[in-house]
């Protein structure tokens, strides 16, 4: 604990008050506000939450300016280059690297939580085919706590822990269930003997509904090891809309399946998670290279809403160090399965003339993370609309482990800002037939 402190001074009263900086193990201090209002009357006003720390938390680090992503302290690229995904999912949960015999116990406990209710599985027939697999996800996802609420007590860990695999295991199987509803085949039981992936693109595109592996080729291992590291890749990345929807849904001490139904609900959108979606549609809306220029000035145009899906990130202000490992992946993925996307290349001239452009040299756009999912994706046979599904299933994880974390405190405050009031001031109320 350092003695810095922060002052702050009124310019009209003079009155001055200390705050404490609060020291982070990395990263930049915080300065502990909570008695602003009880000392000046008056409240920090931050739209978008640029500057404020919302929580303390130990599971995951960025330091946007250097590019560095680090979960529980290991750098991203050493996980993505030497783990499995469930080994990811068991540091970020347990806050350490699983050893041989925990890992095998996480994976069995997953693979057996994979199957869903009956009665869950009927609930895609109520939806109509071509509904968005993100509004199926949301939807039945919310709906798990009227299945399984025999462990639904938020203050006891056991329960907790048991939520939380149980999203984690479940997320693929009801993903894909989403996914061949709106394909009108049967859905396809999980399977224990295959991996989380493995498992994943089998219930996804299997032609038996049948407890057997039918297309084999379906679990290519250049498309299972591409679909372990977008997995890893998303797993976390700390405070986000998303996951600091979770948080502040869980502040409320609601249950942990519709904590995470609403962080869906927040990734679903272009800014976050549906970025993925959309840039596989503004490419096909871009369609030839010759076209780039005239979509990159409308990126620039103000007057203009387009903006460069897949471009530029709240955090990193250098490079995406996600998006450096990916767009690797994504030549290699390609190269392997004999693809000749022109997508691909028409992503390649898009982002060498953004990264040449005044514009996005000066307020430091770069490609992010989901500039290239989507071309590894659509490598992989996901069609456009599951994408951000994908980085559901992945950021499940991270959900699920902010929760446990924030669920640990002591006492959670609820999730509860202030505002800047700028409507009416007081006002007589006029009878109807007088206005
Ligand atoms: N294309 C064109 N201009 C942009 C872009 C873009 N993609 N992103 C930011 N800008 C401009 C923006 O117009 C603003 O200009 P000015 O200062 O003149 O008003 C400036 O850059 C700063 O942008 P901002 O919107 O204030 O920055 P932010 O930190 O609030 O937003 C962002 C971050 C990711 C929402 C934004 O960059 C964006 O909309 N990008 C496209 C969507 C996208 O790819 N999202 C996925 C993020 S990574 C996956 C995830 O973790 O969710």
């Amino acid at each position: 604990m350092s003695n810095d402190t922060l002052l702050i001074k009124h310019t009209v009263s003079g009155k001055e008050a200390e705050y404490p900086l609060l020291k982070g193990v990395l990263g930049a201090d915080s300065a502990d506000l909570r008695s602003l209002n009880k000392d000046f009357g008056c409240y920090s006003y931050d739209p978008g939450f640029t500057i404020t720390a919302s929580c303390k938390s130990k599971i995951t680090y960025i330091d946007g300016d250097k590019g560095i992503l680090l979960y529980r302290g290991y750098p991203i690229e050493q996980l993505a280059e030497h783990c499995e995904f469930m080994e990811v999912a068991y540091l970020l949960m347990n806050g350490e690297l699983p050893d041989v015999t925990q890992l095998r116990d996480f994976n069995e406990e997953i693979s057996d939580r994979a199957i869903i209710h009956e009665a869950l599985r009927k609930f895609f027939d109520g939806f109509h085919y071509d509904a968005h697999p993100m509004a199926m996800l949301v939807g039945v996802v919310g709906s798990l706590s009227a299945f399984y609420h025999s462990e639904l007590n938020v203050k006891d860990l056991e329960h907790r822990r048991i939520c939380a695999t149980r999203m984690i295991g479940k997320m693929p199987t009801i993903a894909a269930a989403s996914y061949r509803h709106s394909i009108g085949r049967p859905f396809v039981y999980p399977r224990m003997d295959l991996n989380y992936c493995e498992n994943f693109l089998n219930m996804m595109f299997s032609r038996s509904s049948q407890n057997y592996i039918d297309q084999q080729h379906y679990i290519d291992p250049t498309l299972v090891k591409a679909l372990n590291l977008l997995f890893i890749l998303h797993a976390d990345h700390e405070q986000n809309a998303s996951t600091s929807t979770v948080r502040l849904v869980g502040s409320t001490g609601a249950n942990p399946y519709a904590c995470v139904a609403a962080g869906i609900a927040a990734l679903w959108g272009p800014l976050h998670g549906g970025a993925n979606e959309a840039v596989l549609n503004m490419l096909a809306e871009i369609g030839v290279a010759e076209n780039v220029p005239k979509y990159i000035a409308k990126a620039k145009d103000h007057n203009d809403p387009f903006r460069l899906a897949g471009f530029g990130h709240r955090v990193y202000k250098n490079f995406d160090p996600r998006a450096i490992i990916i767009r690797k992946t994504c030549h290699e993925v390609l190269t392997k399965a004999s693809i000749n996307d022109p997508l691909f290349d028409l992503a390649l001239v898009l982002e060498e003339q953004a990264l040449k452009d005044e514009y996005f040299i000066e307020k430091k756009l770069y490609p992010n993370v989901d500039f290239y999912s989507g071309i590894i994706y659509k490598a992989l046979n996901i069609p456009v609309n599951m994408f951000t599904v994908m980085f559901a299933i992945a950021r499940t994880s991270g959900w699920v482990s902010h929760w446990l974390e924030s669920m640990e405190e002591s006492s959670i405050p609820i999730g509860r800002p202030r505002q800047l009031y700028l409507g009416p001031e007081t006002r007589e109320f006029i009878p109807i037939n007088e206005r």
